[in-house]
């Protein structure tokens, strides 16, 4: 395989929350690579030579229409935008609208074989697989409104389950988006500097001081979560897919073998084994 494959030249590429952090820096990166980029987002995008169409994410109607403005082909989609817990709408910011907008794409034809899907979930996501049950019952849910209302009926408009809803997702597409040709990954980021971790400091850029401090790293930058989520949805990556990746410097799994021992109880209660 040539390096090529890294590249994203000839290509088109939507990046949905491309306005600040790991989006914005995702939308810069694939743009250097050799890509033409869209980016959708409901603050204003300021990357010179792209794209910008504006959307919520809360919004159905809107969606479709941003869909219909963008048009195909988008041979890499990054999922990027998230909200924190407090936010009204959270779960449709961090999920439903999300899956919303990739169900408007493969109606339309718009995701060509050798497409990818990059979607961004968190540590917070880890604990999918505990509560498997609960999260394919509410992947059920056929459409946007149905979610909505499962949603409701369950209370669960939080962080956490938007997290897992969106690892449980990945997994569960990878067979039949698969057969379409088209893949699908996430990464789980630890803690990163953006507007978003800034304004939830003391809980997001918090977690994880000590291992940093006993490594000797600082928080990931935009640009190292960017990184290998642009891989992902790269040709490069072409067997790679219904995985989702820990991007945290190897806290988790510090935890999990308790070489950090302080990261074992965080692990087990993110993984839900208490
Ligand atoms: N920063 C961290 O420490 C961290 C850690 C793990 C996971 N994450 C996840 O990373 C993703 C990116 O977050 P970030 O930290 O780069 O924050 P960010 O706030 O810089 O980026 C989020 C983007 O989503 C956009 N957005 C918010 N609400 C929207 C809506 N209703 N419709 C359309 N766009 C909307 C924002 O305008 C922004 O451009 C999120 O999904 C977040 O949950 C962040």
């Amino acid at each position: 395989m040539a390096f090529e494959a890294f590249r994203y030249d000839g290509k088109r590429v939507l990046v949905v929350g491309g306005a600040t952090g790991m989006g914005a820096a995702t939308a810069a990166l694939v743009q250097e690579a050799g890509a033409e980029v869209v980016v959708m987002d409901h603050a204003e995008v300021t990357l010179p030579g792209v794209k910008s169409i504006a959307l919520d994410l809360r919004d159905r109607d809107g969606i479709d229409a941003a869909v219909a403005e963008c048009g195909g082909p988008v041979h890499a989609l990054f999922s990027c935008a998230g909200v924190a817990d407090g936010t009204p709408g959270i779960e449709k910011i961090n999920f439903i609208g999300h899956r919303h907008l990739i169900d408007r794409l493969l109606d339309g034809g718009m995701l060509p074989r050798g497409s990818a899907i990059g979607m961004i979930s968190s540590a917070a996501g880890l604990g999918w697989e505990a509560n498997l049950p609960q999260v394919l019952e509410f992947l059920d849910t056929p459409d946007f409104d149905s979610a909505v209302a499962w949603i409701e009926a369950n209370q669960k408009a939080d962080y956490m389950w938007s997290k897992q809803a969106i690892c449980g997702y990945v997994a569960r597409q990878a067979f039949p988006l698969l057969q379409q040709g088209i893949r699908i990954n996430a990464i789980l980021p630890g803690p990163t500097d953006t507007p978003l971790a800034q304004a939830n400091a003391d809980m997001w850029l918090g977690f994880g001081t000590d291992y940093r401090g006993e490594t000797g790293i600082e928080p990931s930058t935009p640009m190292e979560q960017a990184a290998p989520l642009v891989f992902l949805c790269s040709a490069a990556a072409s067997y790679i897919t219904g995985i989702t990746m820990i991007t945290d410097a190897g806290y988790i799994s510090s935890g999990i073998t308790e070489s950090f021992p302080a990261a074992k109880p965080v692990a087990d209660f993110l993984y839900g084994r208490y």
